[in-house]
Formats: structure tokens, C-alpha cells, sequence
């Protein structure tokens, strides 16, 4: 079992939503440095408000975005070491597609490649865990998100071939990958049918997304502190309706 207790984590997209509450519960499970890596900053008052409730924490903001690596690269230097990496950053923008991508899959990429460049044991790093977060719609097919789902199915390969066997006899780095269904966040509520394609269907998205059932940030937050206390590397996290359930994929052919 790891303890989070004293550690350093960088999390992506941590301005809100589940990037935020994954912070949050980071906080109170005893990690001590936190950075937060995001085009946008958080609200400052739960900033100081956690400055106060946590003093034995430092907390940083770094202002980047995760499609362009020089800045990520940055980001990656503000700490003197870092043992967790949680890759939250993402858009949901199916007419922008190739933006959606730079950020959902490059973003992802360039994130994972750094931890690995920071944290691999093989050249001297800590080792470490790495939590990409995903989505049910690499899971299932959802209609009104055929582009977005190919980008949360492209993080779910990348992460998963990551945790091949291979690499952590050599990197020592975990790859989890957490799946969420429908959340509470601004994620799918701003503009959302101005970001879908085919507008004459979004009447027919709509009442499909309302089949979904929305769950709140900290079931989140709760299986990105599971998926790394337990230290199952390759982990699979769906979480859906609040309950954290297993995804088990093939065993890796070569
Ligand atoms: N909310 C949901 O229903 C849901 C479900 C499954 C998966 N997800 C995934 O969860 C992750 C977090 O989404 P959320 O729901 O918390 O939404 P959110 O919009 O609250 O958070 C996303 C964060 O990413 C940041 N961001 C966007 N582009 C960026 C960039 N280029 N560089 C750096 N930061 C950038 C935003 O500023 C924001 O703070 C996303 O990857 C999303 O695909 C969300």
C-alpha cells in the first residue's frame, strides 16, 4: 500500500472540476507538495483556503498549457521531485476536433513522457505513479461523442501499454487509468451543443445524456487515492453513479 503521506504530486487541469478534487482529497490524505498545472488559475479562495487548512503543505499553481511540451517541461521542474503525476486536462470539443486531440491525446503524451523522463529508476529518478484520466466513452460508444471517445480511448492504450511489465522493471512507474462516467463539472454544461457535431441531432444528444446518471467530483477524487494506494499497476478505475468498479483488460499480447 502506498502512503501518500509527504509526497509530491502534479496534477493537470487542476484548476477544477475533478483535477481540483483529486487536489482536494490529496491534501487531506497527507500529500505535501501539490502542483497545479492549467491554462486557467483556480478560484483564490480555495486556494487560501486550503493554504490555511493544510500549513504544512506547499501549494503551487503553474500556468501552462498541456499541448505545448516546452511548458509542461516547465512545470515539471518547479518541484525537486515529483512521485505521483495526475493527467486531468481535457476539452470536450467535437468541432475542434484537432484541438480536442492536441489536448486530450498530446497533452497526455507529453505529460506522460516527462514523468517518465523525471521519475524513470533507471536513471537515478524515485519511480512513481502516473493516474491518466480517461472516460467511460473509451469504454462504449457514445453518440454524442464519437471524437471525443477515439481521444479517451487513445489514453487508455497509451496508459495501459505504459504499464506493461516491461517498463516498470526498468522506470518503476505505475500507469492507472481512472474511466469516469457523467460528472458534475462546467465540462459537458458549457456551450455543450454549440461543441457537438451534427447540430439538427443535438435535441436526440441531449435526451440521450439525460439517461446518464451524474455523479459528484469525489467519487472521483476517492478512486484516484484507491487506484494509487493499492498500487496495482495497470489499474482500470470505472467509476460511474458514485461506485468504483474494476475494468479488466486482455492481458498484453507480446
Ligand atoms: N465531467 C465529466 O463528465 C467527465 C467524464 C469523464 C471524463 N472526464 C474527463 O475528466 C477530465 C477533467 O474534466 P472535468 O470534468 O474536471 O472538466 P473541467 O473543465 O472542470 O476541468 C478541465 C480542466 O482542464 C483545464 N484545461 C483545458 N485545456 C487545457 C490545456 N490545454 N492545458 C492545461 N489545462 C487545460 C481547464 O482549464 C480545466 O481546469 C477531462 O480529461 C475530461 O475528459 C470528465
Amino acid at each position: 500500500m502506498m502512503d501518500l503521506c509527504g509526497k509530491s504530486a502534479l496534477i493537470t487541469g487542476g484548476s477544477s472540476g475533478i483535477g481540483l478534487a483529486i487536489a482536494a482529497e490529496f491534501l487531506a490524505s497527507g500529500v505535501k507538495n501539490i502542483l497545479l498545472v492549467d491554462v486557467n488559475p483556480p478560484e483564490s479562495e480555495v486556494i487560501s483556503d486550503w493554504r490555511e487548512k493544510f500549513p504544512k503543505s506547499r501549494i503551487e499553481i503553474h500556468l501552462a498549457d498541456v499541448e505545448q511540451m516546452e511548458e509542461v517541461r516547465k512545470a515539471f521542474t518547479v518541484f525537486d521531485h515529483l512521485d505521483i503525476v495526475v493527467n486531468s486536462a481535457g476539452i470536450f470539443d467535437e468541432c475542434d476536433y484537432e484541438k480536442m486531440f492536441r489536448i486530450n491525446v498530446c497533452g497526455v503524451i507529453n505529460s506522460c513522457l516527462l514523468a517518465i523522463e523525471h521519475m524513470r529508476m533507471d536513471r537515478g529518478g524515485g519511480g512513481g505513479c502516473v493516474v491518466n484520466i480517461a472516460s467511460i466513452a473509451a469504454l462504449e460508444p457514445v453518440l454524442a461523442a464519437p471524437l471525443y471517445s477515439a481521444t479517451k480511448q487513445s489514453v487508455l492504450t497509451i496508459t495501459s501499454s505504459l504499464a506493461h511489465d516491461f517498463f516498470f522493471r526498468r522506470f518503476g512507474i505505475q500507469f492507472h487509468t481512472l474511466c469516469p462516467g457523467a460528472t458534475r463539472t462546467r465540462f459537458f454544461t458549457d456551450s455543450f451543443d454549440a461543441r457537438c457535431l451534427f447540430p439538427e441531432f443535438v435535441g436526440e444528444y441531449r435526451r440521450k445524456m439525460k439517461e446518464y446518471p451524474v455523479q459528484e467530483v469525489e467519487s472521483v477524487a476517492r478512486a484516484a487515492i484507491e487506484v494509487i494506494r493499492r498500487e496495482k499497476n495497470g489499474s482500470v478505475m470505472v467509476i460511474n453513479d458514485g461506485e468504483i468498479t474494476e475494468h479488466q483488460l486482455p492481458p498484453p499480447s507480446s
